[in-house]
């Protein structure tokens, strides 16, 4: 048998609005939470500075790299490439300016309905993220972000009016981007929109998530009910933590560091109730949630069609041995000595990739996307005028490789999107030149740049790649 991809496997790119669409004040649109966060780098956190933006400060997603703009040009170079799918997301705050209004903002809408009729007219199948990493900013100010269970209210009203406008338009939805990133502090900001930092405690941010699975939930129900072909998938960060050593400690620890950044939140979300060690983590770190009586129903009549994961790198636990640290998506542990990384020093690890296929589909045997998948690097201009990124071509070669042989392995995978498929902002760190596109944007960290396009060399080898299913690579 010859490692083949699926005859109708869908291969595409995956963006997020706050990181791409820019426009961050027109047509209507309120400030998220992205709008008051501070370039960063490697060395240097982001800043968040409520309630507004300064008047001497930077701010990179504001005009981001201007998809606002540029949709047409983009989705025309998206279609160039083949691509069957595009993941992006919608900004709450464009629909609902401060996020708690009864009626949309029609005007915001409409630049969506744009989007998804571009897509479709080049068949390609739009995939929505409902939130990714930017609730409107009052939401925050005013209710003090998802601990508050009133966003639910909120959110099912933003998700009835995408729900039904784009019925028949939309058949695949992710109803929050990266909600297990709500085990660390980074979550607590990104995903929950909890500004001040004494809140931002475990406590807030794990009934944050509970509000967040229950919306999901409910979400799940409200989409099949409005149309029975919706798929709704949830969206794990999928956090790789190899043992250490193989110590029997580091081995528990790294069985552990799994089961709490992996599984509290894709088991509730696939099986519609927390698993049994939740409890004891709750109870250990005095986490104390407020659950309502009907939570438990809701949990169990929603749950999810397919699971959809990031997967960047892989990192190493341990409970007996300090190791040198470096950085992966969304936390810090210790270098695996057998891995080369990036110059942000996350960890290439493709096999890993095969690992983690593997162990969701054998963990809940439902459907998989990779939704999130790419390197992030300094891209330069050559004097030939073009961008030669073959560390980009090996780091999507090797793990296109790894996805073929989880596929040969039984794992039902449907999709693979590539990360940033044209230049972003970086969440962690607000940079731009931290790239992962195979579109160049001639957008700069100092916020110069004429947002003009340019298609790098990944582009025409991914295109060769989806031209010939994943056989040319
Ligand atoms: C994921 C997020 O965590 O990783 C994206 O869903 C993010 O929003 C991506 O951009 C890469 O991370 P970073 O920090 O390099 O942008």
């Amino acid at each position: 048998m010859t490692k083949k991809m699926p005859k109708d496997f869908l291969w595409g790119g995956a963006t997020a609005a706050n990181q791409y669409e820019g426009g961050w004040n027109e047509g209507g649109r309120g400030p998220s939470i992205a709008d008051i966060l501070t370039g960063g780098s490697v060395n240097k956190s982001r800043r968040l500075t409520p309630p507004a933006p300064l008047e001497d400060e930077f701010y990179p997603n504001h005009e981001a790299t201007d998809f606002y703009h540029h949709w047409k040009e983009d989705i025309r170079l998206f279609a160039e490439m083949g691509f069957k799918i595009y993941r992006f997301s919608i900004s709450w705050s464009r629909i609902f300016p401060k996020g708690d209004e009864e009626l949309p903002n029609e005007e915001g809408l409409k630049f969506y309905d744009n989007v998804i009729n571009e897509l479709l007219k080049y068949n390609i199948e739009p995939l929505v993220t409902i939130s990714h990493y930017e609730n409107p900013l009052h939401l925050s100010l005013e209710y003090g972000g998802w601990k508050n269970r009133k966003l639910i209210d909120f959110y099912m009203n933003f998700a009835k009016v995408l729900f039904t406008r784009y019925k028949g338009k939309v058949k695949y939805w992710l109803t929050f981007n990266e909600i297990n990133m709500l085990t660390v502090p980074f979550g607590g900001i990104f995903c929950a929109g909890i500004l001040d930092e004494n809140e931002n405690n475990e406590e807030n941010r794990y009934q944050a998530m509970h509000h967040q699975l229950v919306a999901s939930a409910l979400a799940v129900k409200m989409a099949h009910a409005i149309d029975p072909n919706n798929k709704l998938g949830c969206m794990l960060a999928y956090h790789n933590g190899y043992p250490y050593t193989c110590h029997p400690e580091d081995i528990l620890f790294a069985q552990q560091y799994g089961q709490l950044h992996n599984s509290i939140a894709g088991d509730v979300h696939v099986r519609g109730k927390y698993p049994g060690f939740a409890k004891r983590f709750f109870e250990e770190n005095n986490i104390t949630l407020k659950i309502d009586d009907n939570d438990n129903k809701i949990l169990q009549e929603g749950t999810v069609d397919f699971v959809s994961i990031s997967y960047y790198s892989s990192i190493c636990v341990s409970a007996t041995s300090d190791g040198e640290k470096t950085s992966s998506n969304g936390s810090e542990n210790i270098k695996n000595p057998y891995l080369k990384a990036s110059d942000w020093g996350w960890q290439i690890d493709a096999t890993g990739l095969r690992y983690v296929l593997n162990q969701i589909y054998d963990r809940y045997q439902l459907p998989i996307m990779i939704v999130e998948n790419g390197i992030g690097a300094i891209d330069e201009v050559s004097s030939d005028g073009k961008i030669h990124d073959d560390y980009r071509i090996d780091y999507m070669r090797k793990h296109i490789e790894q996805m073929k042989e989880a596929v040969y392995d039984g794992v039902e995978l449907i999709a693979y999107t590539s990360w940033g498929c044209t230049d972003v902002v970086s969440a962690s760190t607000g940079e731009v030149r931290k790239r992962y596109g195979l579109i160049y944007v001639n957008k700069h960290d100092d916020g110069s740049g004429d947002l003009s396009r340019m298609p790098k060399d990944s582009f025409y080898w991914y295109k060769k790649v989806i031209e010939s299913n994943g056989e040319e690579l």
